[in-house]
């Protein structure tokens, strides 16, 4: 017997950070990339094998808090411990690590869809997410639990932390550019470098978040509308503020302003910030520009996604 299952990448259109703490914010997946997980039969022993980042364990050796290990455990927890003579999980993705792509909530995804697959079951949606939430809450400290919902939904959501996903859509569908500064950022550190600021002055952050989930809801109703130049404009905007906040980084900022320059109507960092990855906002006609402007500027990868 063999199952699979797959799962996309995803960047932050609008509200990073302001999200954890109870702002709105916009994903969308990023499905010209994905992870993979396939599952077979291997008769007494359970494997995991992720060779792209050289793992490959027996499910009892892996270490407990594992993120391949607690996205199999949960998931068998789920299903209420169904019986198998032993199976093996391979795991690959073409999804950039650490760079806000929403890597490690793909695979997890994958993982928890192609398992449930084996053993018969097809999980809805939100019970994906749910026990994808559980794997990124352990490995990642204090996630929204926006990059798991718009993953395991595959669709372009307005999300609010502990509430149901609004699946969102646009007036029309646009282009945007993802740029790669080549830079690993851990997300958790990032989130919790912002926790300990905001501990120590709270009413400074907590304005900035307010004006972060102002441009959430107008940028929402810019894409319902079809604003393309509004869109851009509220992201140039948001950039600005996450670079008060702390998160970005002389790269990032370098590389959103080469897109400006090369005729993107807006750009910001995208996911938690100090690297990973900048999105432009683009039209048609300037997909080839922006594209070779971003590289001249030193971006490691581009990639183009329709939303
Ligand atoms: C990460 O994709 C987005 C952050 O807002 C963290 C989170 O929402 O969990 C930085």
């Amino acid at each position: 017997m063999e199952a699979k299952a797959s799962a996309p990448g995803k960047v932050i259109l609008f509200g990073e950070h302001a999200v954890v703490y109870g702002r709105p914010a916009i994903a969308v997946p990023v499905k010209g990339v994905r992870a993979w997980a396939k599952v077979e039969d291997s008769p007494g022993q359970t494997l995991i094998r992720a060779l792209d980042i050289g793992k490959e364990f027996s499910l009892s050796e892996a270490p407990p808090d594992d993120p391949l290990r607690l996205a199999v455990e949960l998931t068998l927890n789920f299903l209420e411990f169904p019986r198998a003579t032993g199976f093996t999980i391979t795991i690959t993705s073409e999804i950039p690590i650490a760079r806000g792509l929403g890597s490690g909530a793909a695979v997890s995804t994958a993982i928890v869809r192609a398992l449930a697959s084996y053993f018969g079951r097809e999980l809805a949606p939100d019970e994906v997410s749910a026990i994808v939430y559980e794997v990124e809450k352990i490995y990642h400290g204090t996630p929204s639990g926006i990059d798991n919902t718009v993953i395991a939904y595959e669709s372009p959501v307005f999300f609010i932390k502990n509430q149901k996903p609004v699946l969102f859509k646009a007036q029309k569908p646009f282009n945007i550019i993802i740029g790669d500064t080549g830079i690993s950022s851990s997300t958790k550190e990032v989130v919790l470098w912002v926790r300990k600021r905001w501990e120590e002055n709270k009413p400074w952050h907590e304005k900035l978040f307010d004006r972060i989930g102002e441009i959430v809801l107008s940028g929402r109703k810019a894409a319902e509308e079809g604003d393309l130049k509004r869109m851009g404009e509220l992201m140039d905007e948001n950039h600005r503020l996450l670079v008060e906040l702390g998160v970005s980084c002389p790269e990032l900022d370098h590389l959103v302003e080469a897109a400006k320059r090369a005729g993107a109507l807006g750009a910001k960092l995208s996911g938690a910030g100090w690297g990973g990855n900048i999105i432009a906002l683009v039209e048609e006609e300037s997909i080839v520009q922006v594209s070779e402007a971003l590289k001249e500027a030193g971006a490691v990868a581009i990639l183009a996604s329709m939303v």
